[in-house]
């Protein structure tokens, strides 16, 4: 299905976004561990939030919807007969791989798509094998796993993975000896507050060393009301595309702004975004916001590698307002970027060529020289990739000439209602 983006009238109105990609797998998983009942509002149902829930009820747990929410009941997971086909879910095999380590005689094989199997499992294998889980398989699914009693971990997280730390700290659920990760630099703290929100508090120090995240003695989660918020990550893509469109004027009602995911905001604030938040509020230990993004004009930014961990999904929609910066942008620290759903950063210099914008990837390093204006008017190859397609269809709303983007399918395994979403807020979208 191909999608094509065309330049026309400023977009205007309230977008609405659908709930966090990643608060919605880790409320899914937690309510499967806790005792009794969770009600999650807000849930994210996208193709990717969908595979961990079928994910979880081949281990047994039971879902329920009631109105707008997901009602799980926790209780003790069983073998899946069958592999477990993650699709082209990261978040999804990587958590559930650390919950099942701390389950002694549970066992599960875990599949995927192309694009998954292509992606490097053993961050999250080798901690959990350290701990005692019983691994069979390699860098790449399928990859088997038994859970074992464990025992415990002090694990140096490089480079800052969430996925990572979130699986040995599901992992930490099934012992009781002592769990921690350092991180250099902080990556998105969602498991840390959604376990607190289960009864269940996770220890954040800032040492000479690093954040050092540790489980403490009480590991047992019981079931809660959750409400999820707008994702940031989806709502980049109609917010760049108001930041580099002459006229607009969009507004994303109740997004999170957790300050480990605003790197994108913050970034386009410095390049001169007229960005405003109001109303802000805290909702299920997460702080919200609404976000309203005016065009103005940009000027190139200069961001380093520390910064990359809060706003790592979000580098292919700032690689398009730097497109419209006028000046030389430089992205430091990007080598994750090569090993996400596509090869991010050789998709993004391939895209943004065609449009007729100068950019390189210069090792790790993202190099665009924006001039203001962009000529687009080319034909995109998303590499099946849903944030290159969204990222490129927000260029093709304010290029000189339209932009098509080849296949717009994989779009739902994060932003179902994408094309709609962008067309009420006057996109002209197809
Ligand atoms: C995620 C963490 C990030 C991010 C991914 C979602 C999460 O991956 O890119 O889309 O929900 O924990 P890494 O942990 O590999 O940085």
């Amino acid at each position: 299905m191909k999608l094509i983006a065309r330049p026309g009238a400023p977009l205007s109105g309230e977008a609405a976004i659908p709930g966090d990609k990643s608060c919605s797998h880790r409320a899914l998983i937690l309510g499967a561990l806790a005792a009794g009942e969770t009600q999650i509002t807000g849930l994210l149902e996208s193709d990717d939030v969908l595979a961990t829930a079928r994910a979880l009820e081949a281990f047994g747990v039971s879902f329920r919807r009631s109105g707008g929410a997901w009602i799980v009941h926790g209780g003790p997971w069983q073998s899946p007969p069958d592999a477990i086909d993650c699709g082209n879910s990261g978040t999804s095999v990587r958590l559930l791989m650390g919950a099942v380590a701390g389950m002694p005689g549970l066992r599960a094989t875990f599949t995927g798509d192309d694009s998954l199997s292509e992606r490097p499992m053993k961050r999250v294998t080798a901690p959990l094998e350290r701990m005692g889980a019983i691994i069979d398989g390699g860098d790449r699914l399928p990859i088997s796993i038994e859970g074992a009693r464990l025992g415990g971990i002090e694990h140096r997280n490089v480079p800052a993975s969430a996925q990572v730390k979130s699986a040995i700290l599901l992992a930490g659920l099934g012992t009781s000896a002592p769990v921690s990760i350092v991180e250099p630099w902080p990556s998105r703290d969602h498991t840390e507050i959604m376990f607190a929100q289960f009864g269940c508090p996770v220890a954040v120090d800032d040492t000479p060393d690093g954040w050092v995240i540790s489980l403490g003695g009480h590991r047992d989660l019981t079931g809660c009301k959750l409400a999820i918020g707008a994702d940031p990550s989806a709502a980049a893509f109609p917010l760049v595309a108001a930041a580099i469109t002459p006229g607009s004027d969009v507004m994303v009602p109740g997004m999170l702004v957790n300050p480990l995911r605003s790197g994108l905001y913050e970034t386009l604030e410095a390049m001169g975004a007229d960005i405003e938040l109001s109303n802000e509020r805290i909702q299920s230990g997460e702080i919200l916001a609404d976000v309203r993004v005016r065009h103005a004009s940009l000027s190139p930014c200069h961001v380093r590698a520390e910064q990359i961990p809060a706003m790592i999904d979000e580098i292919p929609a700032l690689a398009i307002a730097c497109a419209f910066a006028d000046g030389e942008s430089i992205i430091e620290g990007l080598g994750e970027l090569r090993i996400k759903e596509s090869d991010r950063l050789g998709a993004i210099v391939t895209g943004l060529t065609a449009c007729g914008v100068n950019a390189i990837a210069d090792g790790d390093k993202l190099r665009i020289f924006g001039r203001g204006q962009v000529r687009g008017g080319s034909a995109i190859s998303t590499q099946g990739d849903h944030r290159i397609a969204m990222a490129f269809a927000a260029l093709g709303l304010a290029a000189e000439q339209p932009v098509e983007v080849d296949d717009a399918e994989m779009i739902g395994t994060s932003f179902p209602g994408f094309v709609e979403v962008m067309k009420s807020i006057g996109a002209d979208i197809g």
